[in-house]
């Protein structure tokens, strides 16, 4: 995922997020790998409103986690170890008046950070790299953002981490039909040299990305450089790339039109994302005010729905949608943001599904999250959708006193 400090709105993420969750949760896999550590990157979701990935590595590719509850791979860090002494490193590189440590947080047990100025990088890590091999270490160091200096094991990195994930894969038969990396600094460079991938440099890349692909990557199919930036830039090569599954329910004019991917989950998930939106275009004034809109989300739920909201009480939806009425453009011109992370579904008997995800809404002054077990059903005939159980509760911490 490409982070875009710069938009406020963060329109570009979202757009991947109802993308993401509406046809590939049930059947692929998402990594983030970023170059923060642990501490950092769980501040960085608390700001953005990114999707909780299947695999996080962290820390430039020293750190792999599995799972909603980021459960370490001890193997990897094991391997690690090999031709590393994290001791001797931060003793050389303490030789270097150029270098300036980062902060505690970034120095991991694989890794050692610093910054340096552009105009000592070249040759601070030419000499240090010397002095490091002349102590039999196997290291590798990394340049990105035009400051930042990662030393690494010489089997870590972005691109090493990849490869033992898609090596794990094949050995459990899971490989994956297609794999897409994505980046935009120097770190993300050895993702793009890992067999049988496809990658994207985003619009915003940097200019040590840009000068390695100048180097090694120019004239290969399998490398697009998006003029869109960060996450725009991921839904840009999808395209390019024709994957299937290329456009983002948020690009898409009718919503709830029935106009679903053939596979049976992915119809599902479509559907729950395509309601959500549309309910988010109505409180934001952005379709028109019509009885047949209305109709949509209405005609969504079957009479009887039931919906437990977090508070403890059970409401007849199907009623309480009534409500929403009222809200039309409530948000209008207003930081309103929804996303619907965690998507799970699973198939019940008789074209019954059952759905768990987390729906999160934040505005300018708070965001809420309401973990969601929900029960659907597709008509014999139609194959239509709709809700029948709604059941809410909120995430520890995310809470509305409100409702
Ligand atoms: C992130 C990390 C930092 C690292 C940089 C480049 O910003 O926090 O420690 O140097 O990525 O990999």
């Amino acid at each position: 995922m490409q982070v875009d400090h710069h938009d406020n709105n963060n329109t570009s993420i979202l757009r991947f997020n109802a993308l993401w969750a509406a046809n590939f949760y049930h059947d692929s896999i998402l990594v983030f790998s970023t170059g923060r550590s642990p501490t950092l990157y769980k501040e960085l979701r608390k700001e953005k409103p990114l999707l909780t990935p299947n695999i996080t590595i962290m820390s430039v590719g020293t750190e792999i986690m599995y799972g909603d509850n980021m459960i370490p791979d001890q193997g990897w860090e094991h391997e690690l170890n090999e031709g590393w002494d994290r001791n001797v490193v931060v003793e050389e590189a303490s030789k270097f008046p150029e270098l300036r440590r980062q902060v505690e947080s970034e120095q991991r047990p694989h890794k050692v950070s610093f910054y340096v100025e552009k105009n000592h990088a070249d040759n601070v890590i030419g000499a240090l790299s010397s002095a490091l091999k002349e102590h039999g270490l196997k290291v590798k160091l990394i340049y990105s953002g035009g400051i930042d200096l990662d030393i690494l094991p010489e089997g870590a990195g972005k691109g090493q981490a990849l490869a033992y994930l898609l090596r794990k894969f094949k050995a459990d038969g899971r490989s994956p039909a297609s794999t897409l990396v994505c980046g935009d600094s120097g770190n993300d460079a050895e993702l793009f040299s890992v067999p049988d991938v496809h990658g994207v440099m985003v619009g915003n890349a940097q200019e040590e990305l840009l000068r390695w692909y100048a180097e090694n990557g120019q004239g290969n199919p399998h490398i697009f450089r998006a003029t869109e930036r960060c996450a725009a830039g991921i839904i840009q090569a999808m395209q390019h790339f024709d994957f299937q599954r290329n456009i983002s329910p948020r690009d898409k004019v009718q919503l709830l039109d029935g106009k679903y991917h053939s596979d049976e989950h992915a119809q599902v998930a479509q559907f729950i994302i395509e309601f959500h939106l549309l309910w988010e275009r109505w409180e934001l004034g952005k379709v028109e005010e019509s009885e047949a809109i209305f109709k949509l989300l209405k005609d969504s739920m079957v009479c009887a729905c039931s919906l437990i909201v977090p508070t403890g009480e059970e409401l007849n939806a199907y009623e309480a949608i009534e409500d929403l009425r009222t809200n039309y453009g409530a948000y209008k011109g207003q930081i309103y943001q929804n996303w619907i992370d965690r998507l799970r579904i699973q198939s019940l008997a008789n074209g019954n599904w059952v759905a768990t995800f987390d729906r999160w809404r934040r505005t300018a002054t708070k965001a809420t999250c309401r973990v969601t077990t929900a029960i659907l059903q597709s008509e014999a005939n139609s194959g239509k959708l709709q809700w029948t159980h709604i059941h809410e509760t909120w995430l520890k911490g995310y809470g509305d006193t409100k409702s």
